[in-house]
């Protein structure tokens, strides 16, 4: 008996691949590599010794992930496969939602016909649109999106959740992501953007390794302490913990959205000191214009994941810094 991992190959994935296994899972991976790295599923199986069966296939294929079900006893699935990037999104809107809402409508076609109903879903803390009061409460339902790819999130949700109603057997779990960073502690695996990182994180660790000279920091007179924006960042391990919790979750039936966040907020700033404490790397930083589309701040209540999960983010800041540290030293061109 297996789960299946759709965008295993990637950064959420992969680093759930290793949580699974650690709980005593099998895994199945399927993965076009449009953004994730064969190399990191190679480099789970000699850290687990657990031979992981890899598919290099689109999620969209009807055929080919058909197969799939049919190659393997599949229990359960996580769906991280999609497109990601908020600015790409809206110069290509129509591919976010082609394979965002392609990648999941196939997905549920195929798990139903092979009698498989149990989900997990990667939605994104960006669903609750620009107006939510904060923190980020799941009852306040989804609001306005500002680009494609929110609204690719919040238009699979609602996909699911009428799934859900259409057969009384499924058990959706909705995990809506605030600020996932950080990467296992082996420093073998970790975050692995192509290109200039959209992420604050993944951009300063390559200012920190020389790969780039020096961090812009959006904006510096928001209404928040500091006059940079606050988000709420988990460790990566703590965020696929959670889908782990999510899967062993037999108590609901039908489709729940749940915010997998610490409850606390940090700001630009901190996070630089926080870096640079631990690892004692300078990040040389330039305050510069806001970038368009960021809010002053958001973080989750994290309540509800603690009472139908059981589960909470354990791991520090310094944590998240050191592990982000660990990996991208030992890697400073990532996988390549
Ligand atoms: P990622 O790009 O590293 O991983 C996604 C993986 O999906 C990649 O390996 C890519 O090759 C694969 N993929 C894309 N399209 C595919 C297709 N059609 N068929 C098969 N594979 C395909 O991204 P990530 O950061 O690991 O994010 C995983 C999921 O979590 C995504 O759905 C993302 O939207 C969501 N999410 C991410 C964040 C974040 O900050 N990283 C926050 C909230 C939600
Ligand atoms: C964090 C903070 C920036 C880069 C995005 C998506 C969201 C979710 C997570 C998927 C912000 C600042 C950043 C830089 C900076 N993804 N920053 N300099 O914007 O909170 O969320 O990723 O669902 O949907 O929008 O994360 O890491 O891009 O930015 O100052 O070079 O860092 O302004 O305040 P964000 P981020």
């Amino acid at each position: 008996m297996s789960i299946l991992v759709t965008g295993g190959a990637g950064y959420i994935g992969s680093h759930t691949l290793i949580a699974l296994i650690d709980a005593g899972y099998r895994c199945v991976v399927v993965d076009d590599l449009s953004n994730g790295s064969a190399e990191a599923v190679r480099r789970i199986e000699m850290l687990t010794g657990e031979r992981i069966p890899f598919y290099q296939i689109d999620v969209a294929d009807p055929l080919l992930l058909s197969k799939v079900f049919y190659d393997h006893l599949i229990t359960g699935v996580i769906h991280f496969a999609g497109l990601k990037a908020v600015g790409e999104s809206v110069e290509k809107p129509i591919d976010y939602y082609q394979v965002n809402l392609g990648t999941t409508l196939n997905l549920v076609r195929c798990m139903a016909e092979a009698g498989v109903f149990k989900l997990v879903f990667s939605s994104s803390a960006t669903v609750y649109g620009s107006e939510a009061p904060v923190p980020y409460v799941e009852g306040y339902g989804r609001g306005i999106t500002s680009n494609p790819y929110g609204t690719s999130k919040a238009m699979i949700e609602q996909v699911l959740e009428d799934v859900a109603k259409s057969e009384s057997r499924w058990q959706i779990s909705l995990l809506r992501y605030f600020n996932p960073i950080g990467a296992h502690s082996s420093g073998v695996i970790g975050e692995d953007p192509q290109g200039v990182p959209n992420n604050l994180m993944p951009f300063m660790a390559q200012v920190a390794v020389g790969r780039r000279a020096a961090l812009q920091v959006f904006g510096g007179d928001y209404p928040t302490p500091d006059g940079t924006c606050r988000r709420d960042y988990l460790h990566v391990m703590d965020l696929a913990e959670g889908h782990v919790a999510a899967l062993e979750n037999n108590h609901h039936l039908g489709c729940d959205a749940i915010n997998l966040g610490t409850g606390s907020p940090v700001s630009v700033l901190e996070m630089i000191h926080a870096f640079e404490s631990v690892t004692n790397v300078q990040i040389p930083f330039t305050i510069v214009d806001k970038r368009a589309g960021d809010l002053p701040e958001f973080w989750a209540d994290a309540s509800k994941a603690k009472q139908l999960l059981g589960w909470q983010a354990k791991r520090s800041l310094e944590e998240m810094m050191i592990d982000t540290w660990n990996w991208q030293s030992k890697n400073p061109d990532g996988y390549r």
